[in-house]
């Protein structure tokens, strides 16, 4: 979720406001908007970049207070009217957003009721109105208060930012679950997202914590808690460079990605798991759950990771909703002239939105008459608009080259739509279903416990840095992760890494094991780990460097294994989720050893947009 900045001070709020911007653009965007006061409240925005926007200002629109935004849509396609800020019906008003707003639906009809009009397809614009609408009711109260007013009416993620042109001497802020500081100046404050947007006016920050609302003017800050109680918050000296800052004190960004997974999934998760109720909402594929109910064919098509993510949709429909699924390149799907039927679904995955060979597949399956769903990271691409329907992954942008958050994204929403089908068909009852449910909740959890082991993965990674070779081996669940941690390997160390499912050995590459070759077997599959264990007993007769990924318990495994790395308990149909977590971090630091460019591997692109 993208980037905010605001200004109040001694010198005109445009420029640090754009520099703010042009800060905090490495995050990924789409559009991007500000809005300063200078006697009237002035917006302006648009899709595309901070330089078109900057384009459009002109100077007598300046002043000493404003606001900007960068946007990372997630409700509402990425274009000029759903770009930030959002007004107030009266235009006095306005507010940038970072997050997602889950009661937007109720809250508009709401406020619709009340003749409020909304003209974007976003779930901000609401915030605009509702804090309006306060101001309309009790017209003697503050901003901050009918600010404190609308937030406490919101369900889901914010970071806002607002100004009022009768109020023009304060930025009223708010934060819960999406970063927010204040930047404490000479003569001047700001607020911002992220750190990297401040750091050159100010070395003095203040970090909002959830709940908590801040009232800045040019030379004073406040901040209060949901009970409007004042707190005294610690000053922090900013002490990273601006290029760590960016990066969020890690030192790339495919690190950063990797330790955002616990949020991301959350995020993948938020509105959609209902545990209680032992239900899944997925407003995307409402217009075409009958047509997946009555599907007789799941096609998957995609590239590279997003393939892989494919291979454990595979498992999920096949068991979850007991429906037959083919999993194909993209690139090669699209010259096999498909046997396309009438009731057949393609399923489309892409992290970008913008995969050629993927997009070629699209268009081939609906020119056959199939219905094509998308399930896309970037919302308002190519493929997420071409798609018949689909399901956003909400995990933020994906800035290194080598997909990590994307991937856990995919896999997390494919099990959503799997266990969405298999409930509307009645192949999974209601308890395992409430058993799964449940687990899934529990994920993000639990790949904390796993980050938290990152010193002791590197400690192996730091034995193989050199080795020529590697293999993983993986069943059931776990062999599209075997395929996923050998390609993390490949793509940025530049190690020859193969992926196999683990009985696979037998018929030929167990050839290559000797005490030379790192092998990383994954045995977090309980129905097959007996089998697993034998796998494991035949490479050791080899002299093979076994280094497992196990759950605790799992003596057997651990007992053969020279290395092993633990992963907590999960429903099997849910380990790829927490198994692919550690070979993400194997990968990463022995590319790291090898001096190589982690965030952008040498011959890769982070789309692929040729054939
Ligand atoms: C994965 O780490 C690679 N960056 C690459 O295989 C990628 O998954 C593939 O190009 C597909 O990209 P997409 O998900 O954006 O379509
Ligand atoms: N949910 C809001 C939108 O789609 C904000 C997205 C963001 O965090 O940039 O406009």
């Amino acid at each position: 979720m993208c980037g905010i900045i605001g200004y109040i001070g001694k010198k005109q709020a445009k420029e640090v406001v754009i520099q703010g911007l042009k800060r905090l653009e490495y995050r990924g965007y789409d559009s991007a908007g500000v809005a300063f006061i200078n006697g009237g409240l002035n917006v302006k925005k648009c899709k595309g970049k901070v330089s078109s926007l900057e384009s459009l200002l002109h100077e007598s629109e300046n002043g000493h207070i404003g606001i900007g935004h960068t946007r990372w849509a997630t409700h509402g396609e990425p274009n000029d009217i759903n770009s930030h800020p959002h007004t107030s019906s009266n235009g006095k008003l306005a507010v940038v957003h970072n997050g997602i707003i889950e009661n937007y639906n109720s809250l508009k009809k709401k406020l619709e009721s009340e003749g409020y009009k909304f003209y974007s397809e976003t779930d901000t614009e609401i915030l605009a109105k509702l804090i309006e609408s306060f101001l309309d009711k009790y017209p003697e109260i503050a901003l901050e208060k009918s600010v404190q007013m609308a937030t406490a009416q919101v369900s889901g993620t914010y970071g806002l930012a607002v100004v009022h042109e009768e109020e023009a001497d304060k930025i009223v802020v708010a934060r819960k679950g999406s970063p927010l500081l204040i930047g404490v100046g000479e003569d001047e404050m700001l607020i911002a997202s992220d750190a990297s947007a401040v750091a050159e006016y100010t070395d003095k920050v203040i970090y909002l914590d959830d709940g908590e609302l801040a009232v800045i003017t040019r030379d004073s800050y406040q901040v209060l808690n949901s009970e409007e109680i004042e707190l005294s918050k610690e000053i922090h000296e900013l002490a990273m460079s601006l290029e760590e800052i960016e990066k969020g004190g890690f030192p790339y960004f495919m690190l950063k990605e990797i330790f955002e997974q616990p949020k991301t999934i959350s995020d993948s998760l938020r509105g959609r798991l209902n545990v209680g109720e032992v239900s899944i909402t997925l407003g995307g594929l409402e217009n075409v759950m009958e047509k997946l109910v009555k599907a007789n064919r799941i096609i998957i098509a995609a590239c590279g990771t997003s393939w892989h993510s494919g291979l454990v949709g595979e498992y999920l429909f096949e068991w979850l909703a007991k429906v037959p699924v083919e999993v194909e390149y993209a690139s090669e799907f699209r010259y096999k002239d498909p046997l396309i039927r009438e009731d057949d679904v393609l399923i489309v995955i892409s992290q970008s939105g913008e995969t050629a060979d993927t997009l070629a597949a699209l268009r081939e399956a609906k020119e056959k008459g199939a219905t094509v769903l998308g399930i896309v990271n970037v919302v308002g691409s190519t493929i997420a608009r071409e798609t018949d329907a689909g399901v956003y992954l909400h995990s933020g942008p994906e800035i290194g080259v080598a997909s990590t958050k994307a991937f856990t994204g995919q896999v997390t929403v494919l099990t959503l739509i799997a266990l969405s089908l298999g409930l509307q068909k009645g192949t999974i009852d209601k308890a395992e279903a409430g058993r799964i449910i449940r687990a899934l909740s529990t994920i993000p959890n639990k790949i904390e416990e796993i980050l938290e082991q990152s010193l002791k993965i590197k400690e192996i990674a730091d034995l193989f840095t050199y080795a020529p070779n590697f293999l993983y081996l993986g069943r059931s669940y776990n062999f599209p992760v075997a395929l996923e941690g050998a390609l993390k390997l490949k793509e940025i160390s530049y190690i020859h890494a193969e992926g196999y499912p683990a009985a696979e050995m037998k018929h030929g590459p167990i050839a290559l094991i000797d005490e030379m070759m790192p092998v990383v077997v994954i045995a977090a599959t309980e129905h097959t780990n007996d089998k697993m264990v034998s796998n494991i007993e035949e490479i050791k007769a080899r002299k093979g460097r076994i280094i497992a990924i196990a759950t605790p318990n799992n003596n057997e495994v651990m007992d053969l294994a020279e290395f092993s790395i633990t992963i907590p308990e999960t429903e099997d149909v849910l380990s790829p989720l927490l198994s692919v977590i550690p070979l993400q971090l194997l990968s990463y630091y022995i590319a790291v050893n090898r001096g190589c460019n982690v965030d952008q591997p040498r011959n890769l692109a982070k789309s692929v947009t040729v054939e």
